[in-house]
């Protein structure tokens, strides 16, 4: 007899149980994004489908599932919903790499590199009005909303991170401002309209959308540790590349704290004055681990991820429930 979804045992902690979980309800969303990726000009679907085919690992579209499951739908809004938010994910990471003059983008060459920054620009723009299509097509002008008004907040963040690049003493509120924009706003925003397109309870849609934005802040802090503490052959994106954009990331803004007495003059130089020599992100990774401000920012996300958790209390036990605990603890163990 076929497992139910219920029948399968969650182990706790195991983050691949709920990608099991989710299988189903991925491949409905993976054949939507295939179909809406399409278009008669030719240089979109190539573009768009470089980074899509390439994989990634497809997390917020299925923390909309996970949210809209959790929630006991009863209909299939989730489905576009999801594609949505993977669409918005997809078009904010060609933008990103384009601002980020990044190489490498999920084990491959970065698009604009092949086509050049203005198609990998439109093409990015192209994924955006896709996306809002898909919203459209739900029966939910409020998730619509949700996701609107966070495309809006990313773009923020992205442009506030711009404008604060080089700064030394960038202060850690506003760090966590800029992540909150640029990633927290959009996890928050899969999660809390999985559960309005599942017409969940305003308390249910709550604390998803809590759960969802500590989620997203415990993963990008996570993700700004790897940039110092991982390599492109795990990562499939160069390490390194925040020090070298001069980006305040919190193991810097830790690791500049922790040391600014005897090196004030290596941050002043490599970040604020932006002159970095071979050896100088070396020296800045060794700094910023020695003084203990790696295992500093290790631990703050690891109290994003537990604040996470606790957002889920008002919901009863279920796999969908230990699959999303499980999720937190993944963001911030994760490798890649
Ligand atoms: C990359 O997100 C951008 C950040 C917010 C750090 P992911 O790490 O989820 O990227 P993919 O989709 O798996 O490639
Ligand atoms: C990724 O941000 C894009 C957004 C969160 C909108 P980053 O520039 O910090 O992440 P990577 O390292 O390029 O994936
Ligand atoms: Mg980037
Ligand atoms: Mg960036």
């Amino acid at each position: 007899m076929e497992k139910t979804r219920t029948d399968r045992v969650i182990k706790s902690g195991d983050v691949n149980a709920l990608f099991a979980l989710g299988d189903a309800d991925m491949a409905d969303v993976n054949a939507l994004i295939r179909d809406r990726m399409q278009s008669d000009v030719a240089v979109i679907p190539a573009l768009a489908d470089h980074l899509i085919a390439a994989g990634g690992k497809r997390l917020r579209p299925l923390l909309c599932v996970a949210a809209a499951r959790l929630c006991e739908t009863t209909n299939d809004n989730h489905h576009k919903l999801a594609a949505a938010v993977e669409f918005i994910h997809t078009a904010t990471l060609l933008h990103d790499d384009v601002v980020d003059s990044s190489q490498l983008r999920r084990g491959k060459v970065a698009a604009h590199l092949i086509w050049g920054a203005p198609s990998s620009v439109l093409v990015g723009d192209y994924l955006f009005a896709r996306a809002f299509e898909l919203m459209v097509d739900t029966d939910s002008i409020e998730a619509l909303g949700i996701l609107s008004r966070a495309s809006g907040v990313i773009a923020e963040g992205e442009v506030l991170q711009l404008t604060r690049a080089y700064d030394a003493a960038l202060p850690e509120s506003v760090y966590i401002e800029i992540i909150s924009a640029k990633t927290a706003a959009l996890f928050a925003a899969a999660s809390e309209s999985g559960a309005v397109g599942a017409k969940a309870s305003r308390a249910q849609q709550a604390a998803l959308k809590t759960y969802g934005h500590a989620l997203g802040l415990a993963f990008q802090i996570q993700d700004d540790v790897l940039d110092y503490g991982s390599t492109a052959e795990a990562l499939g994106k160069n390490a390194g590349d925040d020090f070298a954009e001069g980006k305040a990331t919190l193991p810097l803004i830790l690791g500049i704290a922790a040391t600014g007495d005897t090196e004030a003059a290596f941050w002043e130089r490599t970040i604020g004055k932006r002159t970095q020599a071979e050896g100088d992100f070396e020296r800045a990774r060794q700094l910023i681990i020695d003084s203990g401000a790696m295992a500093q920012a290790v631990e703050k996300a690891k109290a994003y991820a537990s604040e996470a958790k606790s957002a889920l209390s008002i919901f009863p036990d279920s796999d969908w429930k230990t699959a999303l605990e499980a999720l937190a603890d993944y963001s911030v163990s994760r490798t890649k």
